[in-house]
C-alpha cells in the first residue's frame, strides 16, 4: 500500500467494527484499478456518531459506509437522502459531494444484482419474503420496480408488514405462521429470508422442508455468516437454486465503490477477497 499526500480516504463507521469485511474488499478493488484511494475502519461509538459525521467534510473524507448501529441514527446529520434511503429509512453509504453529505442505501439494488448474476429474474414471479425490517423494505421495493407479480411478506411483528404495505401498496401481508406460509409456498417461485433467524447455530427453521414444493425456483438468504444457513442447506438438498448473503454484501459494496469513485467496480477481485474472508467458494 502506497499512501501518500494525494491518497483519497473512504471507510466504514461502525461499533464494533473489527469483524467488517469491507476494508479488504474495497482496498483490493482500489489496487486492481490502480486508484490512489484507501478504505479504513473507523470505530465510532454511538454517542460519537454526530461529531464523526460532522468531521467528514473538514477532513475531506470522500465517503463512508455505515454499519451497526448507525444506519438509522445517521439520518439527521445528512443534507440529502436518495429515494431508496428515504424509503427504507436507513443509510449504508454516505457520499461527500462538495460540502454536502448525501445518504444512499445500496442494499436493495445490491440484492437485485446478486439475483441477476445468478440468472434469477423476478419478472412476473410470486415471491415470499420472510421479515419486514430495513433489508426487507429495500428488497421489496426493488422487486416491485423489477416487475414481480406478487409479493407476500410474512413477519413476526404485523405492524412492520402493515407499514410496508402502506408504503408499497401491492403486497400481501401474512403472519409468520405455518398455515399461511405453507399455502403461499404451494404456488411461490422465490423465497427470500431477510430475518436474522439462521445466524445462530440453534436457530429454528421458519419453514419446513416439505413446504418447499416444485414451483420453487430459488431460495435466497441475506445472512452471510454462516454462508450456508439451515434454510439454504435444506433447499440445496432439494436441488433448488440457492443464493446467500455474501453476493448481496459484495454488490452493495460494489455500488458504494461506484458511487464514490464513479468507476465500475472490479467485481471478481472483490468477490475473491470477500469469499476468502468467509472461507467459501462460489
Ligand atoms: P435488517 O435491517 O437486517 O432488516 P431489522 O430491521 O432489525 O434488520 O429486521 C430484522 C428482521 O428479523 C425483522 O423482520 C424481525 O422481525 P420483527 O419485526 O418481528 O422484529 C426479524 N426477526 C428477528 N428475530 C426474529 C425471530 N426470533 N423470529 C422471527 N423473526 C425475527
Amino acid at each position: 500500500m502506497n499512501i501518500d499526500g494525494s491518497t483519497k480516504i473512504v471507510g466504514v463507521f461502525g461499533w464494533p467494527v473489527e469483524h467488517t469485511a469491507s476494508p479488504r474488499m474495497h482496498n483490493v478493488a482500489f489496487e486492481a484499478l490502480d486508484l490512489n484511494w484507501v478504505y479504513l475502519p473507523f470505530e465510532v461509538k454511538p454517542d460519537m456518531l454526530e461529531p464523526a459525521v460532522k468531521a467528514i467534510i473538514p477532513l475531506n473524507i470522500r465517503g463512508v459506509n455505515l454499519t451497526i448501529p448507525h444506519k438509522k441514527d445517521v439520518i439527521p446529520f445528512l443534507d440529502e437522502l436518495s429515494s431508496e434511503a428515504q424509503f427504507i429509512g436507513t443509510v449504508n453509504t454516505i457520499v461527500k459531494k462538495g460540502n454536502k453529505l448525501i445518504g444512499y442505501n445500496t442494499d436493495g439494488q445490491g440484492f437485485m444484482r446478486a439475483l441477476e448474476e445468478n440468472k434469477i429474474s423476478v419478472l412476473g414471479k410470486k415471491v415470499l419474503i420472510l421479515g419486514a425490517g430495513g433489508a426487507s423494505f429495500g428488497i421489496s421495493r426493488e422487486l416491485i420496480l423489477k416487475g414481480a407479480d406478487k409479493l407476500f411478506v410474512a413477519n413476526r411483528t404485523l405492524k412492520r408488514t402493515e407499514d410496508l404495505k402502506k408504503m408499497l401498496g401491492e403486497i400481501e401481508v401474512l403472519p409468520l405462521e405455518k398455515d399461511s406460509l405453507k399455502s403461499v409456498l404451494k404456488g411461490a417461485d422465490i423465497v427470500i429470508n431477510t430475518t436474522s433467524v439462521g445466524m445462530k447455530k440453534d436457530d429454528r427453521l421458519l419453514i419446513s422442508e416439505n413446504w418447499l414444493g416444485p414451483s420453487i425456483e430459488a431460495v435466497v438468504d441475506i445472512i452471510y455468516s454462516p454462508p450456508e444457513t439451515k434454510l439454504l442447506r435444506m433447499a440445496r438438498k432439494k436441488n433448488i437454486k440457492t443464493i446467500n448473503g455474501l453476493d448481496m454484501l459484495l454488490h452493495q459494496g460494489a455500488l458504494s465503490f461506484e458511487l464514490w469513485t464513479g468507476k465500475k467496480a472490479p467485481i471478481e477481485v472483490m468477490r475473491k477477497a470477500l469469499y476468502k474472508k468467509f472461507k467459501t467458494r462460489k
